[in-house]
C-alpha cells in the first residue's frame, strides 16, 4: 500500500480523503486509502463540497454495488439526501444499547438496518469540523500557532463543538459523561499521593491528568471559573504545595519520581550503580501540567503561570533533559532502542509540556527537548508496531503506547501544523487499529503476556484519531461504542462525518504473520456477545520489551458469552528479576504466570520453551465477512485455521506442530497437536470453569453455561486430568512466591515420550438445536479450508 497521508494530515486534518471514494478491501479489512489531497488553496476547497455531495448522495441512496462508478445525481437530490442523512443520524442515536457489565463490551441490538448499518465511510454531507486556519507552509517544532489552546483542541474546534454536539449523538453522550465525571472528581479531595510498588506513582499521575482534562473541558464549555480553581488545586497538590498536599511526602528534589520504582525493584537496573531516569510518571504529570497551562492559559494570573512553569521545569522538563543528555546517569534507557510504550509515553509527555510553554519557558528546556523527542519517538515509539500491525509488547500495552503516540502526533499537528512523519515513518503503523480490533475477543482481549497498570487516561481512543489520520473509518466506528470512549480527546478526535457500521464487510478472521508475534484471530460474529472467538499465537520469545510469556502455541477461547480458555496475566512487577532479561536463564521464566507451564500450550520435559524459538505459521480463512445486519450466521463451510510448526520452541523433540480450526459453521473448535518427542509431554489449558473430567471427555461449566471437551481418536493413555494452577513440584523455586490463581483449574493430558496425534474437540453447548459434527482425522500438513467439510 503506497500512500503518504501526511501532507493532507498536516493541513486539512479533518478533511482528508473526502474527494475520493475509498474502497473497502474485504480480505484485508482495510480501506484502500485514497490519494492524499494536496495542500489546497482556499479557492480550491470551495469546489470540493459539490463533488463530495455527489458521492454522499450515491451512498445514502444505497447505490453500493459499484461505488467507483460515477453518479449523475442532481445537486437537488444530493442536498435532500444530505439532510435526510443528518436527521437519520440523530434519530439513530448511539448504536450500542448497553455495555456488558462483566466484560465491558458494547451490546448491539439484534436487528437489520440496511440504511444505517452500511459500509464504513466519511459522509461529507453531514456537518463536520471546519478546516484549521493555522496551516503553515513550512512547519517547525519550534514555531507554534498564534492562538491558544495549542494542544489537541485549538480554539476553532471549541467554537464548532456545541453545534456538532447538537447534531451528533456520540458527541452528545460523551459530553454528558465528561461533565458527569468532572462533577464526580470535583467532589473528591485532590488526588492522594500513593507510591505503588507495581507502578510507582503512575496511577496517581494519570489520575491528575484525567482530572485536568475533565476540569479543563468543562471550564471551556461553561466559562465557569470554579473549574479553573479546581484545576489549580490539583496542580498545587501535585507540586507538594499547600498545607493539605499529600504529595509533600515525596522527596522535594524529585517529587515526580523520575527514577521509576521498577528500575530497581523489578530488575531493570539490579546491579547498576547508576541512577536511572525512567520518567514515565514524570511524563504523565508533565502532560497534565502542559494541558492545564495551555487550555486555561488566559485564566491564569502571571503568578500562577510562573508557579506552574517553575514546578514543571524542576520536576518534569529538567529530568527530561537529563535523561537525554547526561551520561553520568543511566540516561533514559527508554530512549535507546526501546520500541515500546515507555518510549511513546515519555516522549509524548515531554513534548506536550514543551509545546505548551514554548515562548514562556525561562529554562530553554522546552526548545532543547523538542529538538530531541520527535526524532526519538520516530526511531523508537513508531516501531513498536510490527509490519502486520501487532503492538510488539502485548495487547494491553497497546493502550499506553498508542495513547502516547496519538497524543504526541495530535499535539504536534495542532500546535505546529505537522506531525513530522511520526504517523508514517513506520508505513505499517496504521494497521495497529486492526490489531486492536482483532485482539478484542467476544469477551475480552487476547491478553497474552503482561497486562500492566491501571489505564485511567490510557484508552483505545487513539482509534478515533487514527481513523481520520489514516482514513480507516472502521476504527472509529468500533471504538465509539466502547465504554472508554467518553474522554475529552474523543470530542476533538472524532470526525462526526463518519457513518456506517464497523462490522459491515469486516472479515471475521485475520492472520498476523510478522515473525515477532505470528498470531490469528477467528470469530463467528462481530456483534453477538455469545460469539465463538479463538485467538492463538506462536512468534518469537524475545523482542517484546520483556513483557511476554514463554507461550508459543498459546490460545484463548470464548463462547456463550464467557472465556473458557484464558490467560493468567501479569505477575507481581515487584518480584525480584521479573524484568531482568529474556535470556533462557532469566528469573522471569521461573514465575508461574510467565513460564510455559502457565500457558495454554504444550509443556515438554516439564521444561520451559526455548527462548530462541523461531516458529513458523500457516493460516487459512474462508474470508467470511459479516454483512450489514447484527444478526449473522456463518455458512456451514465458513472456517478458519492456524497451524504452527513450533519444534524450535522445544528441547528433546523432533517435531512439534499445533493447529486450531473452526468447524461446523464456526460452532466448534478442533485443536490438534502432532508431537514426536523423546521427553514427557503435557497438554495444558487454564480455565475459570468447574471441570468434571472422565477419561477422554471433560465437561466445563461456568454459571449455567457448558462446554464439552473430548479427545478424538485418543492415543493409548490419553485422558483428561486436572490440577490447580500452580507450579510443578519439580520446578526451580523462583526468587519470590507466585501469585495465587484463584478459581483457575488446569485441564491436562499427560503422555510419555513418543509420537502422537492429539486431537481435542471443543463443543460449546449452544442449546439452540445445533447438531455437532465429528471431524475427520487429517494431518496438519494436509489441513485446508475444505479438509474438514461435512458430508
Ligand atoms: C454538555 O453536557 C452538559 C451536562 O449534561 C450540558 O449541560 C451541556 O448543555 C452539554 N453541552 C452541549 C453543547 O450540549
Ligand atoms: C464517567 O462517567 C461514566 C458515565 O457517566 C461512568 O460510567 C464512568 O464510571 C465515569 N468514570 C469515572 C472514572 O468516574
Ligand atoms: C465562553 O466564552 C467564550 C469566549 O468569550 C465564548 O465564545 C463562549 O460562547 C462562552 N461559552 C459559554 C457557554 O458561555
Ligand atoms: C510550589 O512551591 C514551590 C516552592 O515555593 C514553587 O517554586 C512552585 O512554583 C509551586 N508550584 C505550584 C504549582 O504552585
Ligand atoms: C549529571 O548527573 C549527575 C548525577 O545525577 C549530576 O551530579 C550532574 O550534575 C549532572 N550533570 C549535568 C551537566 O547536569
Ligand atoms: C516485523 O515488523 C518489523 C517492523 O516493526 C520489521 O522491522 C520486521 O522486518 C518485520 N519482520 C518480518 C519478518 O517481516
Ligand atoms: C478468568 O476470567 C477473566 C475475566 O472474567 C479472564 O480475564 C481470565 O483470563 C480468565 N482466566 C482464565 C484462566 O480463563
Ligand atoms: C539475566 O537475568 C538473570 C537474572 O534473572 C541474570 O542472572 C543473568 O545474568 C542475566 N543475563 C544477562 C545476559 O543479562
Ligand atoms: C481469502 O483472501 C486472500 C487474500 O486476498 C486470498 O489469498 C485467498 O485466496 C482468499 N481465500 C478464499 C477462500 O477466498
Ligand atoms: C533433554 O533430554 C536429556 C536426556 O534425557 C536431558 O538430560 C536434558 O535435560 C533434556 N533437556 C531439556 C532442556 O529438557
Ligand atoms: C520420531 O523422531 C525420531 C528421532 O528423530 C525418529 O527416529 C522417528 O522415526 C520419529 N518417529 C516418527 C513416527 O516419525
Ligand atoms: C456434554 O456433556 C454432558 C455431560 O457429560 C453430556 O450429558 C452431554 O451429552 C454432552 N453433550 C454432547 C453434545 O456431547
Amino acid at each position: 500500500m503506497s500512500y503518504n497521508p501526511l501532507q493532507s494530515v498536516n493541513h486539512q486534518h479533518h478533511q482528508i480523503y473526502q474527494n475520493e471514494d475509498p474502497a473497502f478491501n474485504q480480505s484485508t479489512g482495510f480501506i484502500t486509502p485514497a490519494k492524499p489531497a494536496k495542500h489546497t488553496s482556499k479557492w480550491i476547497k470551495i469546489g470540493i463540497p459539490v463533488a463530495v455531495l455527489v458521492i454522499a448522495g450515491a451512498v445514502v441512496g444505497g447505490i453500493l454495488g459499484s461505488r467507483k462508478s460515477s453518479s449523475s445525481s442532481s445537486a437537488a437530490a444530493s442536498s435532500a439526501a444530505a439532510a435526510s442523512s443528518a436527521s437519520a443520524k440523530i434519530a439513530a442515536g448511539v448504536f450500542a444499547t448497553a455495555t456488558n457489565s462483566e466484560y465491558m463490551i458494547p451490546i448491539y441490538p439484534s436487528t437489520t438496518n440496511t440504511a444505517l448499518y452500511t459500509t464504513p465511510t466519511f459522509n461529507s454531507a453531514v456537518a463536520g469540523w471546519p478546516s484549521d486556519p493555522f496551516a503553515p507552509a513550512t512547519p517547525s517544532v519550534l514555531s507554534v500557532r498564534p492562538d491558544r489552546p495549542r494542544l489537541i483542541a485549538p480554539a476553532y474546534k471549541w467554537e464548532a463543538l456545541p453545534a456538532l454536539i447538537a447534531s451528533d449523538p456520540y458527541l452528545a453522550s460523551w459530553n454528558a459523561s465528561i461533565f458527569n465525571n468532572a462533577s464526580q472528581y470535583d467532589a473528591l479531595p485532590a488526588v492522594v499521593y500513593f507510591m505503588d510498588g507495581d507502578s510507582g506513582i503512575l496511577d496517581v499521575a494519570r489520575q491528575v491528568k484525567q482530572r485536568v482534562k475533565a476540569f479543563g473541558y468543562v471550564y471551556r464549555m461553561t466559562n465557569n471559573t470554579h473549574w479553573v480553581d479546581r484545576t489549580w488545586e490539583e496542580l498545587q497538590n501535585a507540586a507538594g504545595n499547600g498545607t493539605a498536599s499529600t504529595w509533600a511526602q515525596a522527596p522535594a528534589d524529585d517529587r515526580w519520581n523520575s527514577a521509576h520504582f521498577l528500575d530497581t525493584a523489578g530488575g531493570y537496573l539490579l546491579g547498576s550503580s547508576k541512577r536511572s531516569l525512567a520518567l514515565r510518571d514524570v511524563a504523565e504529570l508533565s502532560a497534565a501540567y502542559g494541558i492545564a497551562y495551555d487550555w486555561l492559559y488566559d485564566l491564569w494570573t502571571d503568578d500562577q503561570k510562573a508557579a506552574i512553569l517553575a514546578t514543571l521545569i524542576q520536576y518534569g522538563l529538567g529530568p527530561g533533559v537529563q535523561a537525554f543528555t547526561n551520561s553520568s546517569v543511566f540516561t533514559g534507557w527508554w530512549a535507546n532502542n526501546i520500541e515500546g510504550n515507555w518510549n511513546c509515553v515519555c516522549n509524548n509527555g515531554l513534548t506536550m509540556a514543551s509545546l505548551a510553554i514554548l515562548g514562556d519557558d525561562p529554562s530553554g528546556f522546552a526548545n532543547q527537548l523538542l529538538g530531541l523527542t520527535v526524532n526519538n519517538a520516530k526511531e523508537n515509539c513508531a516501531f513498536a508496531v510490527s509490519d502486520d500491525g501487532t503492538w510488539s509488547e502485548t495487547n494491553d500495552y497497546w493502550y499506553f503506547g498508542t495513547t502516547g503516540h496519538a497524543e504526541m502526533a495530535a499535539s504536534l499537528l495542532t500546535a505546529t501544523g505537522s506531525d513530522y512523519d511520526l504517523l508514517t515513518v513506520n508505513p505499517n503503523f496504521y494497521k495497529t487499529g486492526l490489531f486492536h480490533m482483532y485482539g478484542s475477543g467476544a469477551t475480552t482481549l487476547f491478553q497474552w503476556g503482561d497486562n500492566g497498570p491501571n489505564k485511567y487516561t490510557s484508552t483505545a481512543n487513539s482509534l478515533l484519531f487514527y481513523a481520520n489520520a489514516y482514513n480507516q473509518p472502521q476504527f472509529a466506528l468500533f471504538q465509539r461504542d466502547q465504554y472508554d470512549a467518553a474522554d475529552p480527546w474523543s470530542m476533538f478526535w472524532y470526525n462526526p462525518q463518519i457513518s456506517g457500521a464497523f462490522w459491515d464487510g469486516m472479515p471475521l478472521d485475520h492472520a498476523f504473520d510478522n515473525s515477532t508475534d505470528q498470531w490469528m484471530s477467528m470469530r463467528s460474529s462481530w456483534t453477538d456477545p455469545n460469539a465463538l472467538y479463538v485467538g492463538i499465537k506462536a512468534g518469537t520469545l524475545q523482542g517484546h520489551q520483556t513483557h511476554n510469556d514463554l507461550d508459543v502455541g498459546d490460545f484463548v477461547l470464548d463462547a456463550l458469552g464467557t472465556r473458557w480458555a484464558g490467560e493468567l496475566g501479569d505477575g507481581d512487577y515487584l518480584s525480584p528479576y521479573y524484568f531482568s532479561n529474556d535470556t533462557q536463564g532469566s528469573a522471569r521464566w521461573m514465575y508461574y504466570r510467565k513460564m510455559t507451564e502457565g500457558q495454554n500450550t504444550l509443556l515438554l520435559g516439564a521444561t520451559n520453551q526455548d527462548v530462541t524459538a523461531k516458529p513458523t505459521m500457516q493460516s487459512g480463512t474462508s474470508n467470511t465477512t459479516q454483512g450489514s445486519s447484527t444478526v449473522f450466521t456463518p455458512g456451514s463451510d465458513s472456517t478458519a485455521f492456524f497451524v504452527t510448526d513450533m519444534t524450535s520452541a522445544y528441547f528433546n523433540a523432533t517435531s512439534v506442530k499445533r493447529g486450531i480450526r473452526l468447524l461446523n459453521g464456526r460452532k466448534q473448535v478442533l485443536l490438534q497437536d502432532e508431537i514426536n518427542a523423546s521427553t514427557s509431554i503435557m497438554w495444558r489449558m487454564h480455565t475459570n470453569a468447574t471441570v468434571s473430567a472422565s477419561g477422554t471427555s471433560a465437561t466445563l461449566t461456568i454459571e449455567d453455561k457448558t462446554m464439552n471437551v473430548s479427545i478424538l481418536n485418543a492415543p493409548a493413555g490419553a485422558t483428561f486430568a486436572t490440577s490447580a494452577a500452580k507450579r510443578l513440584s519439580t520446578d526451580v523455586t523462583p526468587p519470590a512466591p507466585d501469585q495465587d490463581n484463584p478459581g483457575v483449574t488446569v485441564l491436562i493430558i499427560s503422555l510419555p515420550a513418543g509420537t502422537y496425534n492429539l486431537q481435542v474437540l471443543f463443543n460449546p453447548q449452544w442449546n439452540d438445536g445445533t447438531s455437532f459434527v465429528t471431524p475427520p482425522s487429517v494431518a496438519l500438513d494436509n489441513w485446508s479450508l475444505t479438509s474438514h467439510n461435512s458430508s
